[in-house]
């Protein structure tokens, strides 16, 4: 089947309490992923695992979709950022709903084109791309966004060898001084939102963008599609992305006025975001109700992308976002079942089976994922706890939250998890790594095994000298 022919209609559900049109307090009081009670579900699959809900993962897509076709007057389109969830399912679904798609490393891109992704809806970015990285987009037609300044030299070479054509990009290095004094979050080390995008790897300069264009000019296999750029999730204010939208555009003059091309695309890159009531995101200082929504980044980006465009005098450029965890983000919920239960002097811990091995999010960045008790979902929250895992460093998954008292055997589950979970889930002190369930409407299957203790053993070696030596007797 073609790429966007097979969308279902979506029909948000009305729950006790809701905490995503597709996730909330069932009819009995349990927390519910689509028609589904997780209680249930963690009892036939096992803890610890991750839970995506397919109508919300399309119906995230379609508002941010459909957001962008409202309010841009020209051609725009969604990349999913695969790294959020790289699973074949997950591009699958995106395939149907007619999205495109970022990749980063030869594996990501792999994938995406295995799930039958249409490869000139792709993009590769990266700062260091391997050979074998290049040959692949190349011979598939992606898109590959230039961030280094002996890639274009690279391409052209695997082209003429491979005797085709290569789509490309450049990653630019946004000057984005009106957010020299924004305060961030800070993702990135410390620093205003300028100070922190500096600081990145990311993006070639001005000098830089304007010598790969002249050089693209001249080599035939090459053809010059768009500019990109990638501000990530550290303010709560959807203006500072549209600021960082119209640089955009200024760039496509600077660029247009030394060299005579001008970018046809602007790919403005991920870091939207999906704001809930009971909050979520770094350190728990933004992404709760105040945060835009997607509505509002499309009405302020398409505004001040024309307001350039016009200023300078260029055709309105074709639109590309790469959102990941606000698509895959609000879909995902992650269960672990609790152990021990233990009061301390002045703390109480809650120990889980899940850890910051497949939260990894809260230990790496001080994220904030929102728990809740899966049966009695509503319950009177009469203590504070930390819910911590069984690795042997501290593993805080929730420190000082409030909880109804636990006891071993029942299960918490942490919402909007379903970006960058299982893709950085880590395997420390041999832990097996999760299953993942997909649900929709009623169904529960499967899409990623449970990982198995010879999945483990199974990649190690020991050189036999190794093994004569622990046998020899004293
Ligand atoms: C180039 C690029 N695009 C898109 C994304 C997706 O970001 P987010 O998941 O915050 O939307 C990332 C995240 O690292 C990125 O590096």
């Amino acid at each position: 089947m073609a790429n966007g022919m097979y969308a279902p209609e979506l029909q948000p559900r009305e729950y006790r309490e809701n905490y995503g049109e597709f996730i909330g307090v069932g009819p009995n009081g349990n927390l519910w992923v689509e028609d589904c009670d997780v209680a249930k579900l963690a009892e036939e699959f096992g803890t610890p695992l991750f839970l995506v809900s397919e109508s919300q993962f399309r119906y995230t897509y379609r508002q941010f979709r459909d957001a962008f076709r409202r309010h841009y007057p020209a051609e725009s389109q969604i990349l999913f950022a695969n790294k959020s969830n790289n699973g074949l399912a997950y591009r699958h679904i995106m395939n149907q709903e007619g999205a495109g798609g970022d990749c980063f490393g030869v594996n990501e891109m792999y994938l995406a084109l295995l799930a039958g992704t249409d490869a000139g809806t792709l993009v590769l970015n990266g700062s260091n791309k391997e050979d074998e990285e290049l040959e692949m987009a190349v011979a598939n037609g992606l898109c590959i966004n230039i961030d280094a300044t002996d890639e274009l030299d690279r391409i052209d070479a695997v082209c003429r060898r491979q005797n085709r054509d290569a789509d490309i990009g450049i990653r630019l290095k946004l000057d984005l001084d009106p957010l020299a004094e924004r305060e961030g979050v800070a993702m990135h080390g410390p620093g205003t939102l300028k100070e922190q995008s500096d600081s990145t790897k990311w993006g070639m300069t001005r000098d830089q963008t304007v010598a790969i264009v002249r050089q693209a000019q001249q080599m035939p296999h090459i053809h010059l599609r768009e500019t990109h750029f990638h501000l990530s999730r550290m303010s709560n204010v959807a203006m500072d992305f549209a600021i960082m939208a119209r640089e955009m555009v200024t760039w496509s003059g600077h660029i247009r006025d030394r060299t005579g091309w001008t970018p046809p695309c602007i790919d403005i890159g991920g870091g939207w975001t999906f704001g809930k009531w009971y909050g979520t995101g770094p350190r728990g200082q933004i992404d709760d109700d105040s945060a835009p929504t997607a509505d509002d980044y499309a009405r302020l980006c398409s505004q001040e992308i024309q307001a350039e465009a016009e200023r300078l005098g260029l055709p309105l450029p074709k639109l590309r976002l790469e959102p990941g965890r606000s698509l895959s983000g609000p879909s995902g919920v992650t269960v672990g079942r609790v152990g021990a239960v233990k009061q301390g002097a002045k703390k109480k811990w809650v120990n889980l089976d899940l850890s910051t091995n497949h939260l990894s999010w809260s230990s790496a960045l001080d994220w904030y994922y929102h728990p809740v008790p899966v049966v009695d979902a509503t319950a009177e929250r009469t203590e504070t706890v930390d819910l911590v895992g069984p690795l042997c460093n501290s593993d805080e998954l929730g420190p000082h939250v409030r909880m109804p008292a636990l006891e071993r055997g029942d299960y918490v589950a942490f919402l909007d998890t379903g970006g960058y979970t299982e893709p950085c889930a880590a395997r420390y002190n041999a832990q097996l790594l999760p299953a993942t369930v997909l649900v929709s409407g009623d169904r529960a299957e499967i899409t990623t095994a449970r990982e198995q203790l010879q999945d483990i053993a199974g990649r190690f070696r020991v050189p036999p000298r190794l093994l004569a030596a622990s046998f020899v007797r004293p």
